[in-house]
């Protein structure tokens, strides 16, 4: 695959995007070569500020790791107060993709122009309580809406089932082509039910890296969002 914005090169099948918060850090490059060859499409890189949310993760210099060790498309999601500052530190470091919070303290409309500038698929995404209408004058312009179906700073948490509104809602403000992302809580039941609802990239973490069999988990997870999708989107390409 091109460097650059992955979204238009990833097909229109459901998506699966590993969250390396869930990896052991001392082991990464093993657990990517497994998720690789279990045929995940992207890789989800969690950073917190410890501000945003009350959680520290991992900065650009990770960022440059992961991107000198694989091919895979980093999906970079910011849970940063101040998008603004740190977007070209990502985009150097090797981000393909860059996620961020409609609650962050920023001009939207700019920041998006920015990661357009910069050549990067651009995500925009919404904390639990922020509702769909948040995204206005937003939704057209990204490649992708991330439904936080957790409260973003920490893995391993429940997914809430009443995000599945609004998932449904943020899909009907899309057109055709742009992508619905669901992270936190994710496993092959609540991905089921995300994509049913219309949501066709699965982040996850515990369920697949903390797994023990993370190509079982990969293909589980698979297998369950591409059954549960309504029937008016087809699944092309096929992927296994
Ligand atoms: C939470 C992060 C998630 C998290 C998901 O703030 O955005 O990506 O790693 O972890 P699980 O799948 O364990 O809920
Ligand atoms: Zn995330």
């Amino acid at each position: 695959m091109q460097r650059g914005n992955p979204w238009p090169q990833l097909g229109s099948d459901v998506l699966i995007a590993p969250s390396l918060l869930a990896s052991d850090f001392a082991r990464v490059g093993e657990q990517i070569d497994q998720l690789a060859a279990a045929g995940a499409e992207v890789l989800h890189l969690d950073i917190m500020d410890g501000h945003f949310v009350p959680n520290l993760s991992m900065g650009p210099p990770f960022v440059k790791s992961i991107r000198k060790y694989t091919e895979l498309p980093l999906d970079v999601h910011l849970m940063l107060t101040d998008p603004a500052t740190y977007i070209e530190r990502f985009a150097e470091a090797g981000a393909d993709s860059i996620t961020f919070h409609v609650e962050a303290d920023a001009d939207h409309v700019r920041l998006i122009e920015r990661l357009r500038e910069l050549g990067l698929g651009t995500g925009v995404t919404l904390r639990p309580g922020t509702p769909a209408e948040a995204l206005a004058g937003l939704a057209g312009a990204v490649d992708m809406v991330l439904v936080m179906t957790v409260e973003p700073g920490y893995g391993g948490q429940e997914f809430m089932e009443n995000m599945l509104e609004k998932i449904a809602a943020v899909r009907g403000m899309l057109k055709a082509g742009q992508r619905v992302q669901v992270d936190g809580g994710i496993n092959p039941r609540t991905a089921a039910l995300c994509s049913a609802h219309g949501a066709d990239v699965f982040v996850a973490g515990t369920d697949v890296l903390g797994s023990g069999d993370i190509t079982g988990a990969v293909r589980a997870l698979r297998q369950a969002a591409r059954k549960a999708r309504p029937a008016d989107e087809p699944a092309v390409p096929p992927h296994e």
